[in-house]
């Protein structure tokens, strides 16, 4: 297990390790209410494709306890959930896990709607439970599986976080690394910062140091050197969004990463549950990317770096495209090229 607890469900509230407060402050959030989560998916308190997924299928439950409390209604009843649900899906647009969950969410409801609210609340409150779990077992099979590609004596650069902080627990990417490490692998992590929000120095460092994995934070302008000197001898990112032919959206960044790692000979992979491959999408160039406010580029902590007349541009994901990814690592094994092919194998055999 992690030594880190992301997501809690408890006493009717849903806990969340605040990620903006990281790693100064281990503070945590309290929600009672759907639109505190809403909140805080926007401010990046919690952050990451799978933790967000998860969160807000606990926010499905929120909003029915919520809704219980608002009206004996049972057709105003089922509004305000779904309302809630639709305000949920509309906060951050790149990772596909939340329309995932949602979408799981939403069809629960639908199937349940006859029965009396006590028992509607205690059925969503066990379907997000049941997301949650199957997260955390996600996480540890592709941490299984991750570490079939890892070589003893690896210095693995990973982008962002995509660690327990990212998930239900455990994590994806550094879920490889907590997997390698716990069975007595020797690797060393190198974590690019990852700017703007410094991802990687705050969050995959905090996490290194509290899991006792041996790292070194670097600045993202550092990873090609790194490369050259032969630091590093492969690549481990998450996913936010992997089209249908694996084309993979991950924090902006990680495609600079990529190319750098192809003129170097070193493998590319992305850590990911099934849950975050879009097969609805064909090619990367369609995923939607979110654009963020210039304060985060212009500004560090509240610290002006930049003058106000300065334009800025702030997306906070990228594409790489498949011919840069060596693999996929799932919870169903390691997901290999030709990916137009081998995803939707993985999808229907359940193994790959
Ligand atoms: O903007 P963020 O912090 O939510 O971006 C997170 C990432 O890009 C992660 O690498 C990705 O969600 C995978 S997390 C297991």
């Amino acid at each position: 297990m992690a030594k880190v607890k992301t997501i809690e469900w408890k006493d009717d509230a849903l806990v969340l390790i605040d990620c903006t407060k990281l790693p100064a402050r281990e503070e945590y959030i309290e929600c009672r209410e759907y639109r505190t989560l809403v909140r805080a998916i926007k401010t990046l308190e919690v952050r990451g494709a799978p933790a967000i997924g998860v969160s807000a299928a606990y926010g499905v439950v929120l909003a029915a306890m919520q809704a219980e409390k608002e009206t004996a209604d049972k057709q105003d009843y089922i509004k305000f959930i779904k309302g809630a649900i639709d305000e949920l899906a509309a906060t951050r647009p790149t990772a596909v896990n939340l329309f995932w969950s949602l979408k799981r969410m939403n069809e629960k409801l639908d199937s349940i709607k006859d029965m009396d609210m006590d028992n509607i609340k205690e059925e969503l409150l066990k379907e997000a439970n049941n997301i949650f779990d199957e997260d955390i077992e996600c996480n540890h099979n592709i941490g299984k599986y991750g570490n079939e590609v890892v070589p003893d004596g690896s210095n693995i650069l990973t982008h962002c976080n995509a660690g327990a902080l990212a998930t239900a627990g455990y994590g994806t990417a550094l879920g490889v690394f907590r997997y390698a490490h716990s069975h007595g692998k020797k690797i060393h992590i190198y974590a690019d910062e990852t700017r703007p929000l410094l991802q990687g120095a705050r969050l995959t460092a905090w996490e290194l140091v509290k899991e006792g994995i041996p790292g070194t934070l670097i600045t993202d302008n550092m990873a090609g050197y790194c490369m050259k000197l032969g630091m590093i001898d492969m690549v481990i990112f998450g996913a936010d969004r992997i089209t249908s032919n694996g084309d993979v959206a991950n924090k902006i960044g990680s495609y600079s990463v990529a190319v750098l790692a192809k003129e170097h000979g070193i493998p590319v992979y992305s850590a990911a549950p099934l849950s975050t491959i879009d097969m609805s999408i064909a090619d990367g160039k369609d995923i939607p990317i979110e654009q963020r406010d210039k304060y985060e580029v212009r500004s560090m902590f509240g610290v002006t770096i930049a003058p106000d007349g300065i334009d800025t541009f702030n997306p906070a994901f990228d594409v790489t495209p498949h011919e840069y990814i060596a693999g996929i690592i799932t919870e169903v094994g390691v997901i290999k090229p030709p990916f137009d092919i081998n995803i939707p194998a993985a999808f229907k055999l359940g193994h790959v």
